[in-house]
């Protein structure tokens, strides 16, 4: 099962979201792959040892410079969890990618491999809808949204729901949406509470059941390569997103 974490705003949770259901996944006994997309490579950062001393990313294995997939993926600081990581040179990739008869379609090609070996591979994707985006949206099974409990939060989904609709008439006609989940909510706001019924009238239950609040642990844990789960295993951020995990197990065997 590949999953795309996608939505085109940065700072909604994409990779926090990435991270931490990766993470919960790989502690009920899953094999997980994280692959980080994003130019500015904060996952790979995230949990990866000295990631400026590897060698190869997966910028090398899209490029097809005979590099395998196999060799760029590195064991990561969080149990379970394989990543294939991300360099700053992936911003050369969308130019490049124009004009290609495969241009959509690398990302699902590299990953075809090695799938089966894992249970869920998470793809942390970039905040923009360009080939990167597209090429994740392709080889995903299915997606999930994070939206911001904030202002204007729900600006801008529309583009990525016409892009999800595209891409399933285009050619991954399978294609779903897992749902969406509720980032960096602050009960003591009415904004929040607001905007969390507006997003559940657009997408009914889509939306996941947690919420996931906005925690100081789950801001500090990136910096110590931790998951939520090593950190602050009490705190109301293991607790959300161990539930958002049990949720994604239900929704994929439905
Ligand atoms: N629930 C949360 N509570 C507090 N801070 C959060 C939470 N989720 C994410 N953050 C912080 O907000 C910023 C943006 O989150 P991030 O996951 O990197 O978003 P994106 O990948 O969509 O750009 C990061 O500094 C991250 O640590
Ligand atoms: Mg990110």
């Amino acid at each position: 099962m590949i999953i795309a974490i996608a939505n085109q705003k940065g700072g909604v949770g994409k990779t926090t979201t990435a991270i931490n259901i990766s993470a919960a996944l790989a502690l009920l006994g899953n094999r997980i792959l994280l692959v980080d997309t994003d130019p500015q490579a904060h996952s790979t950062v995230s949990c990866v040892n000295d990631p400026s001393k590897l060698e190869f990313s997966l910028y090398d294995v899209l490029t097809n410079s005979g590099i395998k997939t196999e060799d760029v993926i590195v064991t990561s600081t969080i149990p379970g969890l394989d990543v294939i990581n991300s360099k700053i040179s992936m911003a050369k990739l969308e130019p490049m990618l124009i004009g290609e008869i495969d241009g959509h379609f690398r990302l699902k090609d590299v990953l075809a491999p090695i799938r089966k070996k894992y249970d869920f591979i998470f793809i942390d994707t970039p905040p923009t809808l360009g080939l990167i985006t597209i090429n994740s949206l392709m080889a995903a099974d299915s997606v999930i949204i994070p939206i911001q409990s904030s202002y204007l939060s729900l600006e801008g989904t529309d583009d990525l729901l016409e892009t999800i609709d595209k891409i399933k008439k285009i050619s991954n006609t399978e294609l779903k949406i897992l749902g969406i989940i509720i980032t960096l909510f602050d009960k003591r706001t009415n904004i929040s509470k607001d905007v969390l019924k507006r997003i559940k009238k657009v997408f009914g239950d889509k939306v996941f059941d947690t919420v996931v609040s906005k925690s100081v642990k789950l801001e500090e844990s990136p910096a110590y390569k931790e998951s939520i789960f090593t950190f602050a295993p009490q705190s109301i951020g293991a607790t959300q997103y161990q539930e958002i995990a049990r949720e994604i197990i239900k929704r994929v065997k439905k």
